[in-house]
């Protein structure tokens, strides 16, 4: 495991040589992903970060980024608006993405919440949560892969349960949509697997691109409260009364989490491309150190879990691919 102060220091050799040079990001309008971003521009490296969010979050990103570009005025910031659960947004933004740039160094998926609360659809007709953490977040790669394919040291990076495939999925109904399918548990664990499987599949697909699956850990970001609860259920009193203070009392600091991603989404120490890295590498689902899918988890260890992710591609990942194709195919 490295440790924080290795991180740091890691961090610290991000400049204009080694950052990435143009980056999108999916969900980095609040949590993680914002904190990331802002760690980002700290490091006062020339970088055009694309923030990809809904209408409502739009004023307070311009400010957020107006106060980053008074610490770096050498980040260049691109707000794009996109209502990031429905796929047909996501083919939207990612055109005028492909119409502005001709390569992407990074591209960063954090959007979605627990599942808590009762099942909810996009007008798409896919459950919202299972939208924003699996389908659209493998169209923007699958949009984006031959800009990423033009740059450097590219990599994807998709901010969820990486390293916890630990059960079997429903393969039989893979959208959770048949009647007593979907419970905040089952959406929890199907999602974080898919999101192994899809980018398992990928990485083997497109060994020029750096893929990783990560786990952040407990962060405070307000995340457990963002499902369809009603305050007034048991649900929504079990996480007011005992989620959130746990939450609360055994989370990393934002500022820590921060270092943890950045050094995630540049570091040499995960596909052997980016920011130098000394210590040992991580290892990907393929066992190696380069190529294949990097399970890395909030302390920047790698989880090859070469057991769980064998038995998913053997008994998941064609049926699951598939199924995925046949979603996305009309938004390609
Ligand atoms: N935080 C944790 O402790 C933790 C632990 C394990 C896994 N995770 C997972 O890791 C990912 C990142 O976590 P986080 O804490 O950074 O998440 P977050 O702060 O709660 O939100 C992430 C993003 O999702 C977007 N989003 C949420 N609901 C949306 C909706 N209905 N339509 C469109 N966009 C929506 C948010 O947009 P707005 O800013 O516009 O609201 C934001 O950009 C999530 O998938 C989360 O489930 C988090």
């Amino acid at each position: 495991m490295p440790s924080l102060k290795d991180i740091r220091a890691a961090n610290a050799l991000i400049n204009d040589a080694t950052a990435p040079r143009v980056s999108v990001w999916v969900g980095g309008t609040s949590g993680v992903g914002k904190l990331t971003i802002k760690a980002l521009a700290e490091t006062g490296a020339s970088v055009k970060i694309y923030i990809v969010g809904r209408k409502s979050s739009e004023e307070r990103i311009k400010t957020f980024t107006q106060e980053l570009n008074a610490i770096n005025p050498k980040a260049e910031f691109i707000w794009i608006e996109g209502e990031v659960s429905l796929l047909a947004e996501t083919k939207r933004v990612c055109e005028i993405i492909k119409e502005k740039e001709f390569s992407i160094d990074l591209l960063f998926l954090s959007t979605g919440y627990a599942p808590l609360g009762t099942r909810e659809e996009t007008s798409e007709g896919l459950e919202i949560c299972q939208s924003l953490e699996y389908y659209t977040r493998i169209l923007f790669t699958l949009h984006l892969l031959p800009l990423l394919q033009k740059a450097e040291s590219p990599r994807v990076v998709s901010v969820l349960g990486g390293g916890l495939e630990r059960f079997p999925i429903n393969t039989d109904d893979i959208d959770l949509k048949k009647p007593g399918s979907f419970s905040s548990a089952r959406g929890q664990v199907q999602y974080g697997h898919l999101n192994s499987i899809g980018l398992d599949w990928l990485a083997n697909e497109y060994p020029d691109v750096t893929f990783m699956h990560t786990w952040p850990g407990w962060v405070d970001t307000g995340n457990v409260r963002r499902g369809n609860i009603d305050p007034n259920s048991w649900t929504g009193w079990l996480i007011w009364l005992v989620l959130e203070p746990l939450i609360k009392t055994f989370s990393m600091r934002d500022e820590d989490s921060a270092q943890r991603n950045l050094f995630q989404c540049t570091s040499a120490a995960f596909g052997g491309r980016g920011v130098p890295w000394k210590g040992k590498p991580g290892l990907s689902t393929l066992q190696k150190p380069d190529g294949g899918l990097f399970l890395v988890n909030y302390k920047g260890d790698c989880t090859p879990n070469t057991k769980n992710i064998t038995r998913l591609r053997e008994n998941a990942q064609s049926k699951v691919w598939a199924h995925t194709q046949n979603i996305l195919e009309p938004y390609l």
